[in-house]
């Protein structure tokens, strides 16, 4: 990011792409509706990032070309200027914005070339604690009893006040039998762990580690917001069958076993923006009055650490959005 337009204005211009998308979402919350949400977002979202003076490059973005009519991974976006790669999640959390749960968010990160591991949409498991334990290394292939072993006596917290934070899946049956033994609690969320991940590293959100196996784009996603408020990941890519190496190897993974951590999933200075689509740990969702309706967002960069909240009043009847 050597551009003075990068380092002054991009930030700002991410936190109205992220408020478009969350805005156009959002009216759909609670409809049981994930295909209009998640389009009304992605549209949005690209027909304002299709406005910037950049040249965009998506690294992660709704899926591959042929899974994924728009923002796909590898789609160009922007009008022409500074070269940035990006990684986005229009709405992160369809289900949850469908049924009008917690902590949905739209989510963008920009960097310069290279700035992201490029991989496809697969599974990848994740490991995440906050910034004030960084100086903690441990074995992420270990059991999850011994890392919470290690955990609790590196932080000083007593193993039964740990809050593990799991995504309430079948395939973590064992993890969560494993985590109980221990005697730590567990936070079991229906969706969303990009915001799961970056609670670990917010004081008083309540959550001490992130445990489990999710989208590898949200882990991405997750490790550029760390990259800005500080936190550690430990992450593996998980390969279903031969065709999902296939793919990850077309975009340059040769091997299967690689363990990525921070600086592998997010290199040199990037910015994160995520505006709350639902209410959540991070951020209040958004709240339409008949005109009017309001967002709340952060907006961070690595370079400076700097994080900003940025509330925001839009007027409905001048904003042209989509829904
Ligand atoms: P979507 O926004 O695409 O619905 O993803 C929500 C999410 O819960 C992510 O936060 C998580 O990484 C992933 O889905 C888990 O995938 P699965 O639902 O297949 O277990």
């Amino acid at each position: 990011m050597k551009s003075n337009f990068l380092d002054r204005n991009l930030a700002l211009e991410a936190v109205r792409i992220t408020e478009v998308a969350a805005l156009a979402s959002s009216i759909h919350m609670g409809r049981g509706d994930e295909t209009i949400a998640d389009q009304s977002a992605v549209n949005a979202m690209r027909s304002f990032l299709n406005n910037m003076p950049i040249s965009g490059r998506i690294v992660i973005g709704e899926g591959e070309r042929d899974k994924a009519p728009m923002l796909y991974i590898g789609e160009k976006v922007g009008k022409g200027g500074t070269k940035v790669d990006i990684a986005l999640d229009p709405l992160e959390g369809t289900t949850i914005t469908a049924k009008g749960g917690e902590n949905a968010l739209s989510v963008l990160a920009m960097g310069e070339e290279g700035s992201f591991l490029h991989s496809p949409d697969i599974y990848m498991s994740k490991i995440a604690y906050g910034d004030k334990y960084k100086d903690l290394e441990i074995d992420p292939e270990d059991n999850p009893i011994n890392i919470i072993k290690k955990f609790s006596n590196f932080s000083g917290i007593k193993t039964e006040n740990v809050c593990v934070c799991i995504l309430d899946r079948p395939r973590h049956n064992d993890l969560i039998r494993q985590v109980r033994s221990t005697g730590s609690r567990i936070k079991l969320i229906p969706d969303g762990d990009v915001s799961a991940i970056i609670a670990t590293s917010i004081e008083d959100s309540g959550i001490n580690i992130y445990m489990g196996i999710g989208g590898s784009p949200e882990g991405v996603l997750a490790a550029a917001a760390l990259s800005c408020i500080g936190g550690k990941m430990y992450t593996k890519l998980i390969f279903e069958d031969n065709y999902t190496f296939e793919r990850a190897n077309d975009m340059g993974i040769s091997d299967r076993n690689t363990i990525y951590t921070m600086s592998d999933l997010v290199k040199g200075d990037v910015m994160f923006s995520a505006t709350g689509v639902t209410d959540g740990t991070l951020l209040k969702g958004v709240n339409f009055k008949n005109n009017t309706a309001r967002t709340n967002s952060v907006v961070m960069r690595s370079k400076t650490k700097t994080i900003r909240y940025v509330n925001a009043e839009h007027n409905l009847n001048i904003k042209n959005i989509k829904f």
